[in-house]
């Protein structure tokens, strides 16, 4: 290099001293005033319906729409969340094996449950308080769920009484239960359930232990969600929070309560093959694979891991459904290719109501279905039939 060469690149230029002063200027204090309060990284500009892409994109918009109490309720799972966290870990471990040759378009993903005909095996999982996400509640839930042939669980700790929800509903409708320990209150509301048209009663038995830190924690907005301060246990008063409401449950309940059910009974909330053999030696229905979305008992596996375990030792003698964790088709296909029998969308359905009301709610349902179509048709599996064990290799720790 010459030196004249050597001096244009190494002095101190006209142009260095420029580009030096003008940093320096902005770094300034003199010029705070002139700074952007929202630097580029940080602008938000919400999502419009036609621009979301998958399930996640509901997400933001829902927790936008509602006060953070509302959002974390929701969110929130047991303790550490560890679970919480598992269950969507839990695909990363199931590659999905791709066969192809056959069409979207061809795919068929009808099936049958309890002798009623489903056009998917993707259905709505019980939830509680959807009012909460939009007026509409599970009112609007349903409508999407009609509007698309989806089969909606209606949760009993519901806005709406299920009798009103049913007088609206056109659609398939099952109804969730957590039993009381005396039999009288369970008699009435399966009575009542049934008599407004409740095709199956599901009675969920985990979450016997809560304990939803991210509520306690968001006290200082005003208070901890009603769900907290309602399920403190005054009697007998409980410094640690450890919810008492349901320790009671045991598998003599399904003999108790099946003579009160005309209509198929299923356990919700059976995590290992051996439960899913007592609840049938119990006059069980139907199993489903359930950590409440991990809102029950923390450090517990995701379904996904428990599901080939339980299926088998069901040997198919009653359908397997499974939940927690779902938002994706190829989610959905994994569990179909370990053995479930149907799929049910908890939070995505709740993001998906709270973002766009029901119309959202509808587009979630629709996003995965046709997801669940696209990954059928990439690894060759034209109907459900067609979904085998060969077509995921698990990697489970
Ligand atoms: C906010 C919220 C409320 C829920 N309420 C109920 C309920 O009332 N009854 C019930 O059986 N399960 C209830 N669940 C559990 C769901 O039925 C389902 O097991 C869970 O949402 C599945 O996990 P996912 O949300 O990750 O899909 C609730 C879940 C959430 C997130």
């Amino acid at each position: 290099m010459g030196q004249a060469e050597h001096a244009w690149r190494h002095g101190f230029s006209r142009r260095q001293a420029i580009a030096g002063l003008g940093s320096f200027l902005a770094a300034s204090p003199l010029l705070h005033a002139q700074r952007d309060p929202w630097p580029l990284g940080a602008h938000r500009r919400f999502m419009g319906f036609d621009e979301i892409r998958d399930v996640f994109d509901f997400e933001p918009l829902f927790r936008a729409n509602v006060p953070l109490s509302i959002y974390d309720y929701s969110a929130h799972g047991t303790e550490s969340e560890f679970t919480l966290y598992r269950n969507r870990d839990a695909f990363d471990w199931v590659q999905l094996v791709g066969g192809g040759g056959v069409a979207p378009a061809d795919v068929d993903t009808s099936t049958e449950l309890f002798g009623r005909a489903m056009p998917s095996p993707i259905m709505l999982a019980p939830t509680s308080r959807q009012r909460d996400l939009h007026p509409d509640g599970e009112l609007g839930m349903h409508r999407a769920a009609t509007t698309t042939s989806t089969t909606m669980i209606v949760s009993n700790a519901s806005s709406f009484p299920f009798t009103r929800i049913a007088e609206e509903a056109e659609g398939p409708l099952w109804y969730q239960r957590y039993a009381t320990r005396e039999l009288d209150p369970n008699r009435a509301a399966l009575d009542e359930g049934q008599e407004a048209g409740a095709q199956t009663i599901v009675v969920t038995i985990d979450q016997q232990a809560t304990l939803y830190e991210r509520d306690l924690h968001v006290r200082h907005l005003g208070g901890a969600p009603r769900q907290v301060r309602r399920r403190t246990p005054p009697n007998p008063p409980n410094p640690y929070r450890v919810g008492a409401g349901r320790l009671w449950y045991e598998w003599k309940l399904f003999d108790d309560l099946k003579p009160l059910c005309q209509v198929p009974m299923l356990a919700k909330g059976i995590l290992t093959g051996e439960g899913a053999k007592m609840c049938l030696a119990h006059g069980v229905d139907g199993i489903i694979v359930s950590n409440h979305g991990g809102r029950s008992l923390d450090y517990g596996p995701s379904t996904l891991e428990v599901l080939q375990e339980i299926v088998e030792a069901v040997g198919g003698r009653v359908p397997v459904i499974i939940d927690s964790g779902f938002r994706r088709g190829t989610d959905v296909l994994k569990a179909l290719a370990l053995g479930a029998n149907a799929v049910c969308l908890g939070r995505a359905s709740r993001w998906g109501l709270g973002a766009f009301g029901e119309p959202g709610a509808q587009k979630v349902i629709e996003m995965i279905n046709a997801e669940l179509r696209q990954a059928m048709a990439s690894v060759g599996a034209a109907t459900l039939a067609d979904i085998n064990r060969t077509m995921v290799k698990t990697n489970f720790p």
